[in-house]
């Protein structure tokens, strides 16, 4: 991308947080969008979440593959390409990788340009022979896909039960979208956490060394940082909350004090105990899941649980 390019785009992320902060923060309940909560620091906080003893998921999603990334290859068949939905830990793709058979190319999709580049000098120096296309763009809108891999059967990968992060309407609208991007005759490889006891979730977002609630509170310091905000990182605390009925982790920043800061040229004032609700982690049980996955244009073809029911990885067909 052009140093004109990145700047115009740096722009564009700027003032769609502004807006995204300023609206959210106005409206009632307040709430900002959980992506805002991945700047540099925050994918490093996250990185480090995913390493907790307490976070469950990315420990039992790598098992899973590892244990069935054969059978994953199998349904898959030859000569396909993978296509990523973000850009990936290189443990999850490199086990794909290795195991489907004579794969055509990998396709990671990202917003965000270095993770991208990271990727591909990742994968560049692992597989010399593979070829890496990656796609700039946000998989939540609309894009194209490199005229190199027409014609060619596409596997879509989704791990990490990113898509827990959307409410039910945007799961659906991911799939179907997904559906038609990969196109008829291909599959999409998911995970997704499942449904469990509040006394395992909990803890995996709310960790005893207080990692998730840095990776919360730093969304406080990056409005401190790009929007001029004067917040007060000690006077909220990180708050998840499981919502039974929801079926998700809730996590918010609550307001410790009565206290008023300045984001841009706005006041705000907030009251003891008011929370700012910043992200949602939905947790489906299997059929929950493959009846959204269905509705969206995807039939079940596979699904795999580890031993304790913690996570399942999904193989959905496309015809
Ligand atoms: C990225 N996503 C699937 C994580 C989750 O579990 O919902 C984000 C996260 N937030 C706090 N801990 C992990």
């Amino acid at each position: 991308m052009s140093q004109q390019a990145q700047a115009l785009q740096t722009e564009r992320i700027l003032d769609d947080f502004a807006a995204a902060v300023i609206d959210g923060l106005s409206d009632f309940p307040r709430q900002i969008p959980c992506r805002y909560l991945y700047d540099a620091r925050g994918s490093e906080l996250f990185e480090e979440i995913t390493q907790l003893e307490e976070y469950y998921p990315t420990r039992t999603e790598i098992g899973l593959l590892e244990s069935h990334a054969a059978e994953i290859a199998e349904l898959a068949g030859a000569g396909v390409v993978l296509i990523e939905f973000g850009s990936g830990s290189s443990r999850k793709t490199r086990l794909l990788i290795d195991a489907l058979q004579s794969l055509r190319a990998y396709v990671p999709i990202d917003i965000s340009d270095s993770a991208l580049s990271d990727a591909e000098q990742r994968l560049n120096s692992r597989y010399p022979r593979l070829a890496v296309l990656p796609v700039h763009a946000d998989f939540n809108q609309q894009m194209d896909l490199p005229d190199q891999i027409c014609g060619a059967r596409r596997i879509g990968f989704f791990p990490g039960s990113t898509i827990g992060n959307f409410s039910r309407t945007e799961a659906e609208n991911f799939l179907a979208r997904a559906a038609k991007l990969l196109g008829p005759g291909s599959a999409l490889v998911i995970g997704v956490d499942l449904k469990k006891d509040p006394k395992i979730l909990i803890p995996a977002y709310n960790d005893a060394k207080g990692v998730t609630a840095a990776f919360t509170r730093n969304l406080l310091a990056r409005i401190n940082r790009e929007l001029d905000g004067t917040l007060d990182l000690d006077a909220f605390a990180h708050r998840p909350v499981y919502n039974e009925s929801a079926g998700r982790v809730e996590i918010y920043l609550e307001s410790l004090t009565c206290q008023q800061a300045s984001i841009l040229d706005t006041t705000f004032c907030f009251s003891k105990g008011e929370r700012i609700h910043v992200e949602n982690s939905h947790k489906y049980t299997v059929d929950g899941f493959q009846e959204i996955a269905k509705e969206a244009g995807w039939t079940a073809a596979q699904c795999w649980v580890d031993k304790r029911d913690y996570f399942s990885i999904h193989f959905l067909k496309h015809d």
